[in-house]
């Protein structure tokens, strides 16, 4: 099995060295927990590694973020302009963003991917352009989802999004939004089960304490305990 590096010294050492290679991993955890920062740890190791990158983004502007990188010591520019990162604003109101995940995971050999985060994404509707699945298609499209769908749009989504990323085979990170105090591992409830591993990210403001846990990741033993980590200057470390 190949190892992916997270960046994160402390959390590869707890999954055999590293996320196995061109899995899905979901980063969970309440606003603030620090899924972002992992994800520029993830981006940055691909980076200093040679791998070639997409961040697609949905919080902030590519600009924002790149500044925001920065001050954790990611230097993120120097890859925008050679070409090693692209870094993708995902804009919800746009009907057609299904379309343009569509493209950009598809269109780039990249070795690593963020999508942060999918709860913006899967809670959007299901727009109908076409309402046939033709034999052809290897994948669904967005433009083949059906009206007459039974169940939450956000299962489709996840589904569409999950098996994006297994055909442009590549490692990912997807992060989604948890309520502060949830005993959830997603907020839809679903993309838990549907990734290869799940790292839950999550604080304890009376003791003023931040925690990581491998919850799951196929193909690694791994502990369930909760580990001891900080936020600063530097982004993640563990204690
Ligand atoms: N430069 C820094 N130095 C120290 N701590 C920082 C720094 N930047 C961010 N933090 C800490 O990290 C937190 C934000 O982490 P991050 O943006 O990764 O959270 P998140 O889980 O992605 O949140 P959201 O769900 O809102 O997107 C801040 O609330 C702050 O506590
Ligand atoms: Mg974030």
């Amino acid at each position: 099995m190949k190892r992916v590096k997270t960046g994160v010294d402390g959390l590869d050492s707890l999954i055999e060295g590293g996320l196995p290679k061109e899995s899905i991993t979901l980063i969970s955890g309440p606003p603030g927990s620090g899924k972002t920062i992992l994800c520029y740890h993830f981006i940055s190791k691909g980076l200093e590694t040679g791998d070639t990158c997409l961040y697609l983004t949905l919080d902030n502007k590519a600009e924002k973020l790149v500044t925001q990188a920065r001050q954790l010591g990611f230097d993120f520019q120097s890859a925008v302009e050679n070409g090693t990162l692209k870094i993708v604003f995902l804009d919800i109101h746009n009907k057609l963003v299904y379309d343009v995940v569509t493209k950009e995971i598809l269109s780039g050999e990249y070795d690593r991917i963020v999508l942060d985060s999918v709860t913006s994404l899967s809670e959007l509707p299901i727009y109908v352009e076409k309402t046939e699945l033709t034999e052809t298609n290897e994948i669904i499209t967005g433009n083949d989802f059906s009206s007459t769908i039974d169940g939450p749009p956000s299962r489709m989504h996840l589904h569409y999004i999950i098996n994006l990323l297994d055909t442009a085979q590549c490692t990912s990170m997807i992060t989604s939004e948890l309520r502060y105090g949830s005993f959830e591992l997603s907020r839809d409830g679903i993309s838990e089960f549907l990734a290869d591993g799940v790292i839950l990210l999550n604080f304890d403001p009376t003791m003023d304490k931040r925690k990581l846990s491998v919850m799951k990741m196929r193909s690694t033993r791994h502990t369930l305990r909760s580990r001891d980590i900080t936020i600063g200057e530097d982004g993640i470390k563990f204690i």
